[in-house]
């Protein structure tokens, strides 16, 4: 018996190692990656191919090995799996600011040998920093930041002797800090490491005194807010080459060493709200200070240390609540870059007298509350310096309350963040600095280092940012840092504009965030990006406002405000979700006949297990796309007809009203040029579509080049034809007529005729009887293809496909998108147009692929029926039928037989993309909610243009 079990253990453990002896296999990076795409749910990384070396998103190869993954901010969701361990030549992993990647980090992490870098700040992981950690060598940065981390800071890190960032900050890490004894390792060990971050968690206990020591390099401390208890350990002083140490926001007692003294390359020293005693340190020798806050402790009742005046460089002081008495020393005000002294809450008194030495930097003089009986300037106030001395005997006489120094200070002002046109842009778009309409990629900058930072001076530092942004070729146009919280100045909203587009796509941002989280380690600003992470906004105010002084207590009225927005939104979602919960097809049995479905002729209710079976278990064989909504699987059904089913992932399903409405308009429509519903799946929270499989990709893609299908212009009169047929059937034929509303490149599929097939009604509107003109509705479309008329007076009707068929036509002629570098196509062919010249003048921007071999009969008229289409009112617009007979004349002119054409596809792409195929939802949905619904969004991009 007991043989039998060592037998089965050793056959194990052997098959383990020959799957490790695989796994080390050169050819299986292409695996691993296969199955780390496989743990994350859409979207995923673009990696098509077998070859991960060739294009695949965000790797990178050396000797035909994965050598680092970087994929940023690209929404992905799901977990790590284990396999990470097996790419042994990975040196850089950077999977920062996806917030739903959950779950533990995989102990095989520390299978990584070769690991220089992991970046995994942003994410949603769980669970306990695996001891494995420690194994990762070479590990030359470590930021495992803002996650939810939990237990113990593993003392194996001690174990990692090149490291030079440790960031573990903002996360749920208990226990107390390691230090090395006999046979642990501990954080004392790390001598070549710079940083130390691990605010914002819940770490206890005390600061260990052997942590630090004379061996050691570092320069920043940061350890606020945990629930560190003792006194700051002398050893601290040994560390001369500190210049940030944060202690603040914790429940530190015992005495200040005086050994902090020798820190003279310190400029920022936080050790607020703990409960520190005895006398107020003696700082002297601490030459470098710029920032020092030592507010809300339990210090000894003390004069107001003369010391201060020596440190030459302060900008801040703050010593609010430590029991300060006497009178403030006039050659305080003297100090050449002071900006702000916040007293508040002491007891001085006597007469304040700032001097008149220095006007230039000094910004904010708080004594509020203090015993002040006197103002020296009182009748001489300075300009742009806020002097508070409210609860002071001198603001208790009578008539006082009207000098300005003595009023409440609340939100004093507020001033729009820039001079351009007011409410120029819709309404959840946000106005650049340089008055551009766009949607910017915002987040939370918070400053480690506060002084590096002068308090609402951000011109420099957005300078810096643009600059690293453009030396990375993004196209960011400008960045503007807003400040969120007054009573800390190193709390900033940024906003990241783009360039020559309204958003950044998938790619930059991806980028944009990947630098935001590295750029620690390489500028001389030292900044976290906040909990969120840097984040494409989708809804916020217009209007941004810069509090310009704030001091008082409104700002806990405007914490309540947001959260109480906060609040409702959740509500309204809870709400919506218990609405989608319900099944509409409850009585939707297609066995029962008494209660079947009469609108759906012709599309079937498959069982979850039937599509199981036709897709092989979704097997990734069959995975022929995926997008926001889910992926795409290629089916075959018992027939042996092959079918395209679509599954839409939890987040992006509709409410079971709206798929059922969607099925029954599909199941309505019947035509040649229409992809046709076969069937669809509702059952066991799934959402399936079953179309006709499609196979030769989306028009995009031919135009593109990426299918590999050449268009050649009678091609492309009859894809024109193909997808103006659909058209003319939806608008005159079906009964009710339907809108498609999303006419586009991606939209039109091509089969292996290159007959046009229109897909993707998710946005179709039927007319109803009583709405005949049009339909006032949500403005939902694709920019660059949306019918302007449409857009300002929200009236849908058959002419705003029209419209977007113009621009069909345009693509289909140029290639090029609707809207490239911010160029509006329609634009720049009504400006280049003329009519003197031979094929209008357009030379220039003609796709060249159209003009190999064929003479382009018809070319002009193409051109005019485009420009007929894309005219500004809808009136002017010919209808649908109309642009079919247009292009039948033209097509017969060129010679070619309608009906019974065929022609053979040479290469035969059975991949689809994201959008190739009818949607519940777009792949880039803009709808009046991410969007704007007024026409200035237009204008304001033909300004660019
Ligand atoms: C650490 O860095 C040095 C120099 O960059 C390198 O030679 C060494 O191999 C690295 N790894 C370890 C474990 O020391
Ligand atoms: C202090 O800073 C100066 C200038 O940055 C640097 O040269 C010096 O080495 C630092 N001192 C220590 C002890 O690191
Ligand atoms: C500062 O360091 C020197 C040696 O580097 C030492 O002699 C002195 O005692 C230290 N001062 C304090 C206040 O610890
Ligand atoms: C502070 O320390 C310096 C130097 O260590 C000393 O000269 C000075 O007298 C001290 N000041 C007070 C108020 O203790
Ligand atoms: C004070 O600031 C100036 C200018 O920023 C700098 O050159 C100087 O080294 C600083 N002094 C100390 C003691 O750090």
């Amino acid at each position: 018996m007991g043989e039998r079990i060592i037998l089965i253990l050793l056959l194990v453990l052997s098959f383990n190692f020959l799957l490790l002896a695989v796994a080390q296999d050169v050819n299986s990076d292409f695996a691993v990656l296969k199955s780390l795409r496989g743990s994350w749910l859409s979207p995923t990384p673009n990696w098509e191919g077998s070859d991960p070396c060739k294009d695949w998103e965000g790797i990178k190869c050396k000797n035909s090995r994965v050598i680092s993954i970087s994929l940023s901010d690209i929404g992905l969701t799901g977990h790590l799996s284990g396999d990470i361990g097996s790419l042994s030549e990975l040196e850089i992993l950077d999977l920062s600011y996806n917030r739903g990647l959950t779950g533990s980090l995989p102990q095989e992490i520390g299978n990584l040998k070769k690991l220089l870098k992991l970046v995994l700040v942003g994410c949603g992981f769980t669970g306990r920093i695996p001891d494995e950690i420690g194994f990762l060598e070479q590990l030359v940065f470590l930021s495992l930041n803002s996650n939810n981390f939990v237990g113990p800071i593993p003392p194996s890190i001690g174990n990692l002797s090149n490291l030079t960032w440790l960031d573990l900050a903002d996360n749920q890490l208990d226990g107390s800090i390691p230090v090395s004894s006999g046979t642990t390792s501990g954080l004392d060990m790390l001598q070549k490491t710079l940083h130390f971050h691990l605010g914002k968690n819940r770490l206890s206990g005390e600061i260990p005194p052997k942590l630090f020591s004379s061996k050691m390099t570092l320069i920043h401390v940061i350890f606020y807010s945990n629930k560190l208890v003792g006194s700051i350990p002398e050893t601290l002083g040994l560390v001369k080459s500190l210049t940030l140490v944060r202690f603040e926001n914790n429940s530190l007692n015992g005495y200040v060493p005086q050994t902090l003294s020798n820190l003279t390359n310190v400029t920022d020293l936080l050790l607020s709200n703990n409960k520190l005693q005895g006398a107020l340190p003696n700082l002297t020798g601490m030459n470098s200070l710029k920032y020092l806050d030592l507010s809300n402790n339990s210090f000894d009742k003390s004069d107001f240390p003369l010391w201060l005046s020596n440190l030459k460089n302060l900008t801040t002081l703050q010593m609010e609540s430590v029991d300060l008495n006497g009178n403030i020393p006039v050659n305080l005000f003297s100090l050449a870059y002071l900006q702000n002294v916040v007293l508040n809450n002491n007891n001085l008194g006597g007469t304040l007298d700032i001097g008149t030495n220095n006007r230039k930097h000094l910004k904010l003089v708080n004594l509020k509350s203090n015993s002040i009986q006197d103002f020296e300037q009182q009748n001489d106030l300075p300009e742009n310096i806020t002097i508070i001395l409210e609860s002071n005997p001198i603001c208790t006489e009578t008539g006082a309350m009207e000098r300005s120094y003595c009023k409440k200070h609340n939100i004093l002002d507020t001033e729009p963040q820039n001079k351009c046109p007011p409410d120029s842009c819709s309404r959840d778009q946000i106005l650049s600095p340089k008055c551009i309409c766009g949607y910017p990629i915002t987040g939370t900058l918070t400053f480690r280092a506060p002084s590096y930072f002068e308090w609402r001076d951000t011109t420099s530092l957005e300078k810096h940012l643009l600059q690293e942004f453009q030396s990375h070729d993004l196209p960011v146009d400008s960045v503007s840092l807003i400040i969120s919280d007054p009573f800390h100045s190193f709390v900033y909203t940024i906003q990241i504009f783009p360039r020559g587009q309204d958003r950044f796509d998938r790619q930059d941002k991806s980028t944009i965030s990947s630098i935001l989280g590295n750029l620690s380690a390489t500028s001389p600003y030292d900044f976290i990006t906040g909990n969120q992470g840097p984040k494409e906004s989708t809804n916020s105010s217009s209007k941004v406002l810069i509090i310009r002084v704030a001091v008082g207590g409104s700002s806990v009225m405007l914490v309540l405000l947001v959260l109480a927005g906060v609040y409702a939104f959740c509500q309204k979602r809870r709400a919506e979700r218990a609405i989608s919960r319900s099944n509409p097809f409850g009585n939707w049995d297609p066995n029962k006949s008494n209660c079947g479905t009469p609108q759906l002729k012709a599309a079937r209710q498959f069982s979850f297990k039937e599509i199981k079976k036709y897709t092989n278990n979704f097997s990734q064989d069959n995975d022929i796309g995926s997008g926001g909504y889910g992926k795409v699987y290629r089916g075959t059904l018992p027939s042996g007809q092959v079918v395209a089913i679509k599954r839409a992932q939890r987040e992006s399903k509709q409410g079971g009203l709206e798929f059922k409405a969607e099925i029954e308009l599909l199941s309505r429509v019947h035509h040649k040029n229409l992809v046709s519903l076969v069937g669809f799946c509702f059952e066991r929270e799934e959402q399936m579509l079953v179309y006709e499989f499609v196979p030769n990709g989306t028009l995009k893609d031919a135009l593109t080049g990426e299918s590999g299908i050449v268009l050649s212009w009678s091609r492309r009169l009859k894809v024109a034809l193909g997808a103006a047929r659909g058209l003319a059937y939806l608008h005159e034929h079906a009964d009710p007529p339907i809108i498609h509303r999303d006419i586009k490149s991606n939209n039109i599929l091509l089969n292996e005729n290159y007959t046009a097939k229109v897909s993707d009604f998710g946005l179709s509107k039927s007319i109803l009887d009583d709405e005949k003109d049009y339909v006032s509705t949500q403005v939902k479309g694709t920019m660059g293809y949306l019918d302007p008329d449409y857009y300002t007076s929200q009236k849908l009707t058959e002419k705003s496909d029209v419209y977007s068929f113009g621009v069909l036509i345009l693509e289909l002629i140029t290639a090029r998108k609707p809207i490239e570098r911010g160029k509006y196509i329609v634009k720049v062919v009504r400006s280049t147009i003329d009519k003197t010249k031979d094929l209008y003048g357009l030379h220039k921007i003609i796709d060249p692929a159209i003009c190999s071999g064929s003479t382009l009969e018809g070319f002009e008229k193409f051109v005019d029926l485009a420009m007929e289409c894309v005219e500004d009112s809808g009136a002017d617009r010919p209808a649908m039928s109309d642009v079919v007979k247009e292009i039948e004349d033209m097509l017969q002119s060129v010679g070619m037989h309608l009906t019974s054409e065929s022609v053979t596809s040479t290469t035969s792409s059975h991949r689809y993309q994201e959008v190739s195929i009818v949607s519940f939802h777009l792949d880039q949905p803009y709808s009046n909610e991410s969007f704007g619904s007024s026409a200035e969004h237009i204008q304001k991009l033909n300004l660019v243009s």
